[in-house]
Parts: C-alpha cells; sequence; structure tokens
C-alpha cells in the first residue's frame, strides 16, 4: 500500500497529536507524520515531537509579527513537503486565511471538542458543562473557509454525568477523541474501510 503522508498542526498540549503518532504505528498504517507545524515553540507538542523523533517547524509570533507573514511561511515549508495527503489541525490556535484553505481544499481536518454545530469556538467542553447539556461530544470535520463549519466526518457523542466535575468531563472527552481521530483519518486516507452504513466512527 503506498505510503501516506501527513503534517499535524498544533499549539498547546499536543495530546491528540500524541495519540495519532502512536495508533499510526501501534496500527502499522502506511502513514508517515512528516512534521509537526506549531505557532508556539514552547508549547507541549513540541516536546512530545521531539520525544517521538518527528521534526518540528515552529513560527512563532516574534518571527513572523503578522499572521500573513506566518501562514505564508507555513505553506512554503508545506510545498517543500509535498506531496501532502493530508493537514492535520490538533488543537491549532490560529484560524487560517481563506487562500490557505483553497490551496488544501478537501485535504485540512480539525478536531472539535462539541457535537457542532452545537459549540463551535473556544471553551466548548466548559460551556457545554456549564449549561448543563445531557450530553456533549467531538467532531471531525473538513475545514472550510468559516470556524469549525466544515463538512462533517465523524461525531461520537459523550454523555454529562450529573455532578461530574469538569476536568473529569475533559478527561472522557479527550480520551474519545484520542480514539477517533487516528480512525478517521485512516478511514480518510483509505487505510480503514468506511462502514457503508455509517459515515461515522464511533466512540468506543
Ligand atoms: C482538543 O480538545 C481539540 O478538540 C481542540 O483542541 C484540543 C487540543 O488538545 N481543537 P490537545 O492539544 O490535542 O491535547
Amino acid at each position: 500500500m503506498r505510503l501516506r503522508t501527513l503534517v499535524v498542526f498544533a499549539s498547546g498540549n499536543g495530546s491528540n497529536f500524541q495519540a495519532i503518532a502512536e495508533t499510526i504505528a501501534r496500527e502499522g498504517w502506511p502513514i508517515r507524520i512528516a512534521a509537526l507545524f506549531t505557532d508556539r515553540p514552547r508549547a507541549r507538542c513540541v516536546r512530545r515531537a521531539q520525544f517521538l523523533g518527528i521534526p518540528v517547524h515552529a513560527f512563532s509570533g516574534r518571527t513572523h509579527p503578522d499572521r500573513e507573514t506566518l501562514f505564508r511561511a507555513m505553506a512554503e515549508h508545506l510545498d517543500r513537503l509535498e506531496p501532502l495527503d493530508l493537514l492535520v489541525l490538533a488543537g491549532f490556535m490560529k484560524i487560517l486565511p481563506p487562500w490557505f484553505v483553497r490551496r488544501w481544499e478537501g485535504k485540512i481536518v480539525n478536531i472539535h471538542p462539541s457535537l457542532l454545530p452545537a459549540y463551535p469556538g473556544l471553551h466548548a467542553i466548559r460551556r457545554a458543562w456549564e449549561n448543563r447539556e445531557p450530553f456533549t461530544g467531538v467532531t471531525v470535520h473538513l475545514v472550510d473557509e468559516g470556524v469549525d463549519t466544515g463538512p462533517v466526518l465523524a461525531q461520537a457523542r459523550v454523555e454529562i454525568r450529573e455532578g461530574e466535575p469538569l476536568h473529569a468531563l475533559e478527561e472522557r472527552v479527550h480520551q474519545v477523541e484520542h480514539h477517533l481521530y487516528p480512525r478517521v483519518i485512516a478511514q480518510l486516507l483509505g487505510i480503514l474501510a468506511r462502514d457503508p452504513l455509517s459515515p461515522s466512527v464511533t466512540s468506543p
């Protein structure tokens, strides 16, 4: 099977990035993570990449003072890594400019900790918890020019338990993310078959 190549974009903790890398290795999928791209050179995701032996390309606000310069630099680096099959956003905190989305149209995926279209944007888990929703969840979607608006590829529901502290809910949502995201990526790359009756991978 042809080796697929992806690049992961992250800004923070990087637990999804690590889950993707470790699932690929464990399952023996023919996928190579060519690089981690980050806008936060001191973020934990960078240390995870070093631990995993994955090259890091950091584009900080210091060296690239405005968003346009930063994304131009990212695009130049991506061009050098081509051919790329997928750009995987995993806790990447900058909104992609429209020209960037169009350039890799249909090849950019994102994960969001809610059942979109509910709770787009920041602090999605906390807002659902504060509103005492009976459930929330996780969405993997293609990235379009909006914020958390692209076509949904998969969703998994997570119950919010009575009296559950926020940190416990966050922990469970992240566990579902770590299971779901690598599998949707493998489906998109044609490595895992999609269930013909369901477009989604569901939670464990
Ligand atoms: C995840 O909850 C993801 O859904 C959201 O940002 C968070 C990133 O977490 N887009 P991590 O950096 O992968 O630990």
